[in-house]
């Protein structure tokens, strides 16, 4: 049977692939990327203060994510309107903001149940800030950027998305005969594809995708937190990203698409746990020059928590128990004085930016 890209795809084979997907080069690559996300999830437990992780890297995946869906915004923004204001900010920024919100609460729902459908719809709604169902109605296509030429049609008929939709989670939980042995690092990257194929949305169906392949690492315990920045890889090489879908359903190119997610493991969690280490590196420094250029205000304490966000307030010194109002407003100009944050006005808010923590977040 022959792809037809103008009708919709509702022959889309289940999962399992009928294919060896282990095949030597996978093997050699999965074993990579095992080793790689493995270093990550260590280095993330040795980590005094998770929450500069889980403040810092969701926040980067989503806006690279959202970029990948043309959704544009900058990681100043991000960082900028994160945790406050959010109703401030801009369309793009308040979008990009709620993959990460999406991520967070997915990540919390793990807890509760495994991934499933639902979670997809609950991610799915998250990111779109409406409410989303699987598709019920003809006429969601995936055309080329600039051509306008319709490039895939995905099956129609809610009840025969829901069928794929069950197939993919069986594969997701290794309950299909044969799954199990599959790597789950593979099993993720077939997964993916398998989920954009269904296309179970009207839209958001990348990005819900994307959150997914975060979540399932952490449910398979691969990671503690969902700390990949895999859209980095995904958004550097999208006109890839998008050849290897399509390969896939034109002519069951699996190895390529699992080689270039798998490569895309690797690359992006060396990436983070240098940045992991960067980070470390630049608290110790700037804790040292604290001690040495305020001596008065210093504590280990205060020097961790400007690198727990970016953006400091005021309130988060507060809120960390270190000193009442006037004093912590003094901590954080005194800090300014000597050149460690710097001060912003926003509104009627003031706001203390740690330079040196963001240009190390944005560097490559
Ligand atoms: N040929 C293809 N076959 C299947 N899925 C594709 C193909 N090309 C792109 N995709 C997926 O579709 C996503 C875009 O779908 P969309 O619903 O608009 O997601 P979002 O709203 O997050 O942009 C891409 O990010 C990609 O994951
Ligand atoms: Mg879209």
């Amino acid at each position: 049977m022959t792809f037809d890209a103008s009708r919709p795809y509702n022959e889309l084979p289940a999962l399992p692939p009928a294919v060896e997907l282990e095949s030597r080069a996978v093997l050699k690559a999965c074993i990579a990327a095992r080793a790689a996300i493995a270093e990550l999830k260590a280095a993330g437990r040795l980590i005094p203060n998770q929450a500069v992780l889980i403040n810092t890297i969701p926040l980067l995946e989503a806006q690279a994510s959202s970029e990948i869906e043309n959704i544009v915004t900058t990681t100043d923004q991000m960082f900028l309107f994160a945790g406050a204001n959010e109703g401030d900010a801009d369309p793009a920024t308040k979008e990009a903001l709620r993959y990460r919100t999406a991520l967070w609460e997915g990540y919390q729902a793990l807890r509760a149940r495994p991934l499933s459908t639902n979670t997809a719809i609950q991610i799915c709604r998250a990111i779109k800030g409406v409410d989303m169902g699987i598709r019920r109605t003809p006429g969601t296509t995936l055309s080329n950027d600039r051509t306008r030429e319709v490039i895939y049609t995905p099956a129609e008929g809610e009840a025969l998305l829901r069928e794929k939709l069950a197939n993919w989670e069986q594969w997701m939980h290794g309950t299909i005969a044969g799954a199990d042995e599959i790597d789950p690092l593979v099993r993720m990257a077939v997964g993916h594809y398998q989920f954009e194929a269904i296309h179970p949305f009207t839209d958001g169906n990348g990005r819900t995708g994307r959150v997914i392949n975060l979540l399932y690492l952490v449910e398979q315990q691969l990671l503690d937190i969902p700390v990949l920045y895999l859209s980095r890889h995904i958004l550097r090489s999208r006109t890839e990203y998008y050849r290897g879908l399509q390969a896939v359903t034109e002519a069951g190119a699996w190895e390529p698409w699992l080689l270039y997610m798998l490569e895309g493991v690797t690359a992006t969690a060396r990436w983070t746990m240098n940045k992991i280490d960067g980070v470390q590196q630049l608290l110790q420094e700037t804790a040292e020059r604290i001690r040495r250029d305020a001596e008065a205000i210093y504590s280990r304490e205060l020097a961790e928590l400007i690198f727990v966000r970016p953006y400091c307030r005021i309130s988060h010194v507060v809120d960390a128990g270190l000193a009442k109002r006037q004093t912590a407003s003094t901590y954080l100009k005194e800090l300014a004085a000597i050149g460690v944050l710097q001060e912003h006005k926003i509104g009627r808010e003031k706001l203390f930016l740690n330079p040196g923590f963001i240009d190390l977040l944005k560097r490559d």
